[in-house]
């Protein structure tokens, strides 16, 4: 029987190092243990909220209701044929566990989204990428408990309804099931992904291009731009990257010359909103407890005992500041409670 603690900190539970309390608190290894918990009805008397690892969340307050923290473990290779094979991951096995054993066991496809802080459960949820990768790319399946009716079910690649850190899990099925584990189809020979920025060189400078080359090179990228969890609060990019109209985009072109602009196609561009911010003069900036990281403009940090409300009054001035200079509304990543 699944086990419910009163007034729990999630202080560990949160990369933002926040001193927050839930209400309520359930944690769980096993899908027995998530029906006990459903069955026993404590999302209809109280807000549930589900939780990974804490990684992509911002708590401006203490949470009042049930904090459910499914974390099945296990990956296990379900399928193959002559050149993929399937592996299915528990939702509570951690991210980056799960792409060291699928390039320790030389399978391609997750080796750029090398060193992601979170669980596997919660990588189609917000569809995790980096590096020119995705999760999407790579997902086969996403097994799921439906909160009301108990059933079990899976959703395939296309029902996910995948997008730029977005996914059907953030719309129509949020709060409506718990993901359980992911299915991954990865390659046996895989065809190896450096076109963005400059992971080529940095991946050469580790030796030949392999899978474990690729690890290593977008762990040191992302170690020399992105703060640890445990030395700085923080949950990665705070805001998305605004998709815009490319009139508009080359409109603005005109007058910052400088404007890194990735084409999506004839009609649309991303545009990196660390840029924006740091064109705005955030970067380094602290606001009390709360900062702009000073070596990538998209990633808040606590500075150490900032509330939520500091960062998410911090994250609030900046976007008020990128509207009223380049006239564009950047969204939040993180989740905010
Ligand atoms: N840039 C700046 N100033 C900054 C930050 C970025 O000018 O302070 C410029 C860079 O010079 C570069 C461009 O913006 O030309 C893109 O920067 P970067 O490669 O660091 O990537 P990003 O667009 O800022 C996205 C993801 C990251 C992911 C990286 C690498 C989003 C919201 N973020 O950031 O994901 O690691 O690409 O692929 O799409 C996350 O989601 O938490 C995350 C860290």
């Amino acid at each position: 029987m699944i086990e419910i603690k009163e007034k729990y900190s999630l202080k560990e539970l949160n990369t933002f190092g926040l001193e927050v309390y839930a209400g309520l608190f359930a944690y769980t290894e096993n899908q027995e243990g998530i029906i006990d918990f459903l069955k026993r009805g404590f999302h209809k008397k109280h807000s549930l909220l589900i939780l990974g690892k804490g990684s992509n969340i911002l708590f401006t307050g203490d949470f009042k209701g049930i904090v459910l923290q499914p974390a099945i473990q296990g990956i296990k290779i379900v399928g193959e044929n002559d050149k993929t094979v399937i592996v299915e991951a528990g939702a509570g096995v951690n991210w980056d566990d799960f792409v060291q054993w699928c390039v320790s066991n030389r399978l391609g496809g997750v080796e750029n989204l090398s060193y992601i802080p979170g669980s596997t459960g919660s990588a189609p949820i917000q569809n995790i990428g980096a590096y020119g990768a995705e999760a999407a790319d790579v997902i086969e399946k996403v097994s799921v408990i439906d909160i009301e009716s108990l059933e079990i079910k899976s959703l395939t690649n296309s029902e996910c309804r995948f997008g730029y850190r977005d996914s059907i899990f953030k719309r129509e099925l949020k709060n409506r099931v718990i993901i359980t584990g992911v299915s991954f189809r990865l390659f046996k020979k895989p065809v190896f992904n450096t076109g963005y920025g400059n992971l080529k060189e940095v991946t050469e400078m580790m030796g030949e291009i392999n899978l474990e080359n690729i690890r290593k090179a977008v762990i040191s990228i992302r170690r020399s731009k992105l703060p640890e969890p445990s030395d700085l609060g923080n949950a990665g990019s705070f805001f998305k990257n605004p998709v815009l109209p490319n009139t508009f985009v080359d409109k603005l072109r005109g007058s910052y010359k400088d404007m890194p602009v990735f084409r999506i196609n004839n009609k649309s561009s991303k545009v990196p909103a660390g840029w924006l911010i740091e064109k705005c003069g955030w970067k380094g900036k602290r606001y009390g407890n709360a900062g702009v990281h000073d070596k990538q403009a998209l990633v808040l940090v606590n500075h150490g005992n900032a509330t939520g409300s500091d960062i998410y009054g911090l994250a609030l001035r900046i976007k008020k500041s990128v509207s009223e200079k380049f006239g564009i509304d950047i969204e939040p990543e993180v989740v905010i409670i």
